[in-house]
């Protein structure tokens, strides 16, 4: 489904066009002009998308800055003047959209492994969509505060100050106001993609043509409720062989009570105990080997049995030892490209080229997930069920997806949270495809709800399963059930046949 890239020439003349027009636009120079991205440093050739990047002030009395990164739809396969806008957040509480979403699951480029240049990503959302990338909340990666009591924030204000961003980013990108508008996420953002997609439906009620044109959302392995999703979690690990009979009975004795960003102490010691019987394992992706450094930092910051050992890898001077992996060839699964993205996003050249940082505003290094953030944080909202409810019941088109091979949000709480809402079935259990000679993975549709899982993808669907990921999102934006059966099927002669 995803098509090869190989237009070169229509991208030429777009760019050639694009340099020609270049000074005219400095004649009225605005914010969107001056946040354009003009070339990033080891930038690939075939570059087929304009990118804008820069800050948005949230608070002006705090000083509180939030940084986007924006990446227009790919002229090859969309036209950005029409093409859906889509929010991603990455979650944590404390991770990087920029690192984690843009550098390395959806976004248009992946960091090679000499941290310094970057390769085309062949499965990037913006090959269906213009997706924007925002660093949230103040504190996180290039997103900053000058009030430093500010890195003591939760759920609520988090989603107040990404809504004032949003607010203000379609002030200064006029073109995308009443654009089919969707927020997408992964994680601990299984907290902000509702509750940012509450606000702006809330705010939106009763205006009768809203400029923010917002149509639905789109989760994947996210935090939903606390207390099912840590019933769905030591299921996983027990059904998976990861852990004890006892860790798996003192677990749901313990642990669904209490909040899984601050634990409690009990249910603490079964988690520490947990991870001990686990030994080493990716725990965002159970089958696949761990980085030699140690397994990739990002993710969903809830068992923080995991996070403090990601965390104390969580330093940039660190990052360059892990080079010598093999090449990163996608689709192939690098797992130590967190390590790249860090390098990278570390250098200079590349914060001028991004437009962040500017005049070095930030004193400490660019980290992928923030540990006084996480630390700190300040609402233990327990569950989102009431906004799923609100929202489907307001009829917006609302998404579940899950990697299958995770165990920090695994499938297993995702189908429980989910089965709590009570939706009626509209359709069963089936597998899907892309190619009917492999499962892509399996799905359900609720009455105002699909569910779709992705056969072996851990944590970071579009970094464990980029073509899948894709497919997903393009049959999300289409309100396209996915298939029961493969449209494409192999020939013996190893080509696609369209089936009809
Ligand atoms: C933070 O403070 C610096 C130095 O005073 C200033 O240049 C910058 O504009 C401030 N940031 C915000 C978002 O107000
Ligand atoms: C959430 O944050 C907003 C904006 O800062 C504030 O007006 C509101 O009172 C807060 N709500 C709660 C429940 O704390
Ligand atoms: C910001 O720039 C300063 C000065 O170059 C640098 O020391 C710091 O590591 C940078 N921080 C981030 C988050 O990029
Ligand atoms: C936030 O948490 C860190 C631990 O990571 C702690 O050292 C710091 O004092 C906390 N900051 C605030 C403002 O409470």
């Amino acid at each position: 489904m995803p098509s090869s890239t190989g237009h070169c020439f229509p991208w030429l003349l777009v760019t050639l066009a694009g340099l020609i027009l270049l000074p005219l636009a400095h004649g009225a120079p605005n914010k969107q002009n001056e946040d354009q991205i003009q070339l990033l440093p080891g930038q690939p050739n075939g570059v087929a998308f304009d990118m804008y990047g820069g800050y948005i002030t949230v608070d002006e009395q705090a000083g509180r800055a939030l940084y986007y990164w924006f990446q227009e739809a790919d002229h090859g396969t969309a036209d950005p003047a029409t093409a859906p806008l889509v929010l991603w957040l990455n979650g944590g509480p404390g991770c990087s959209s920029i690192g984690g979403g843009a550098l390395e699951e959806l976004g248009a480029f992946r960091v090679h492994t000499d941290g310094e240049t970057l390769l085309l990503n062949e499965y990037a959302w913006n090959k269906a969509a213009n997706i924007l990338f925002l660093e949230s909340p103040a504190g996180v990666g290039f997103s900053y505060s000058n009030t430093s009591s500010d890195l003591v924030v939760g759920d609520n204000r988090t989603a107040h100050d990404s809504y004032t961003f949003l607010v203000k980013w379609f002030e200064i990108f006029e073109q995308y106001k009443y654009r089919d508008f969707y927020i997408a996420g992964e994680s601990y953002a299984g907290h902000y993609v509702p509750q940012l997609s509450q606000l702006v439906y809330r705010r939106n009620l009763g205006v009768e043509k809203p400029e923010i044109n917002f149509k639905g959302f789109l989760v994947g392995n996210g935090v939903t409720d606390d207390r099912i999703d840590t019933i769905g979690m030591f299921e996983y690990w027990w059904h998976h062989g990861l852990i004890s009979d006892e860790t798996l009975e003192s677990g749901l004795k313990v642990c669904p009570e209490t909040s899984l960003t601050h634990p409690s102490p009990e249910c603490q010691k079964v988690m520490d105990k947990a991870t001990e019987e686990q030994g080493n394992i990716d725990v965002y992706s159970i089958y696949t080997p761990p980085c030699e450094k140690g397994t990739p930092y990002e993710r969903s910051l809830r068992l923080k049995r995991s996070h403090r050992r990601e965390f104390i890898r969580n330093k940039p001077d660190d990052d360059l030892d892990v080079r010598v992996v093999q090449p990163l060839m996608l689709p192939a699964y690098n797992p130590c490209t967190a390590f790249y993205s860090t390098h990278y996003l570390n250098i200079p050249e590349v914060q001028d080229a991004l437009h962040a940082n500017v005049s070095g505003i930030i004193k400490d290094p660019w980290v992928m997930c923030n540990m006084p953030i996480y630390d700190n944080w300040t609402t233990d909202v327990v569950s989102m069920l009431p906004i799923y409810k609100e929202l489907i019941g307001a009829g917006l088109k609302v998404w579940v997806f899950s990697g299958d091979t995770d165990t920090a949000v695994p499938v297993s709480s995702t189908r429980r949270s989910l089965a709590a809402l009570n939706l009626p079935v509209k359709t069963s259990w089936h597998p899907w495809y892309i190619v009917s000679t492999e499962v892509g993975g399996w799905s359900m549709e609720y009455e105002g709800l699909t569910f779709v899982t992705v056969r072996g993808a851990g944590h970071e669907v579009p970094l464990h399963r980029p073509e899948q990921a894709l497919f997903l999102f393009q049959h999300f934006l289409q309100g396209e059930p996915m298939p029961a059966e493969a449209s494409f099927t192999f020939t013996t002669s190893n080509q696609f046949d369209h089936k009809s």
